[in-house]
């Protein structure tokens, strides 16, 4: 920061009084407290006289937007997840990318569990049923679940939050099994109760398999038709992720045919215009990509985003810093 002059930052979306009053205490602050989505065009004429950013993963920060901000020299972003970010094309530009792992790792593992459960006990169609008037009465063979406790839980990507999802496990008894990269640190293993496994063998012996990596060009449609006829017909399918990681038209077809029995969802692919055909199915739970939705975890996502953003801009090194080749040259 110059002594004279504090940095202006653009907050792209709403975001809670105690971060707008941190920022403000640092930075000059264009707020959009309104919470209009900027246009990517828009976003390149708000930010040309910016020396920060803080988005959402609504906002795409690429090589043109950051060409149109030459004073920039931080983004933060208000996520775990970064794939809105090009990281390389800010790293080009000698711009410091932050997300906000470890605030939501909870959150996050919370709503994957809870649409397991829901899922299992298909507690989004019973409820229309209930609301509709369709339930006229108890019945012994009526809207039958399936068990959780007891079942083969299977997480793809076992960062923080697949840890979280799988310590959860061990209340209701079930076997844990996991692929990741690589495996992970074996004390981590142990404190999560899971062995690793390939990824074949995962789809093939997990009753419930929660999708937790990261999206990239690697991992794009890393569940399709091919994956989804090795998962067993009974499989549940939770993604708490990111859209992309699942192909949807596959799991709608897998979904319509029984080639797997029920899905949870948090995110889409061109997510918020979901695929409508997920709507027609009963077999679906539908989230509104809510898994770090707590009014405490997302109070600290913004606070931690805000923090990185102010460390970037007084020459410090943030403490989220996902490219520090930023920082050289
Ligand atoms: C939410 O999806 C996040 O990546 O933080």
């Amino acid at each position: 920061m110059t002594a004279n002059r504090k940095p202006r930052v653009l907050v792209t979306r709403e975001v809670f009084d105690e971060t707008l009053d941190y920022l403000r205490q640092h930075c000059e602050v264009i707020d959009n407290q309104g919470d209009r989505p900027y246009a990517p065009e828009a976003l390149g004429k708000a930010l040309a006289a910016c020396d920060g950013l803080m988005c959402s993963l609504t906002d795409r920060v690429d090589a043109a937007l950051l060409a149109a901000a030459p004073n920039l020299k931080a983004v933060a972003n208000i996520a775990v997840g970064y794939n809105n970010i090009d990281v390389t094309a800010c790293t080009v530009r000698g711009v410091m990318a932050t997300n906000t792992p470890g605030v939501l790792d909870d959150s996050t593992a919370d709503l994957a569990w809870t649409l397991m459960l829901g899922a299992a006990r298909r507690i989004t169609e019973v409820e229309r049923r209930v609301r509709t008037g369709e339930w006229t009465g108890w019945r012994l063979k009526q809207w039958l679940g399936v068990d959780v406790h007891h079942a083969t839980l299977g997480i793809i990507g076992m960062g923080r939050i697949g840890q979280a999802i799988a310590r959860r496990a061990v209340g209701f008894d079930m076997k844990v099994i996991y692929h990741n990269r690589k495996p992970i640190q074996p004390e981590l293993e142990r404190k999560a109760n899971a062995s690793y496994v390939a990824f074949d063998a995962l789809l093939a012996q997990s009753d419930f398999i929660v999708l937790q990596v990261p999206y990239s060009p690697a991992t794009h449609h890393l569940i399709g038709a091919a994956q989804l006829v090795k998962m067993k017909p009974s499989a549940i399918l939770i993604n708490s992720t990111r859209g992309g990681v699942v192909d949807d038209a596959a799991l709608i077809a897998a979904l319509k045919n029984g080639t797997i029995r029920a899905a949870g969802l948090d995110v889409y692919e061109n997510e918020p215009k979901l695929n409508p055909e997920f709507l027609a199915l009963d077999n679906v739970v539908l989230a509104p990509h809510v898994g770090s939705s707590t009014e405490a975890t997302r109070q600290a996502m913004a606070m931690l985003a805000a923090k990185n953003l102010v460390a970037a801009l007084k020459g410090e090194t943030p403490p989220n810093l996902l490219n520090p080749e930023a920082l050289r040259g």
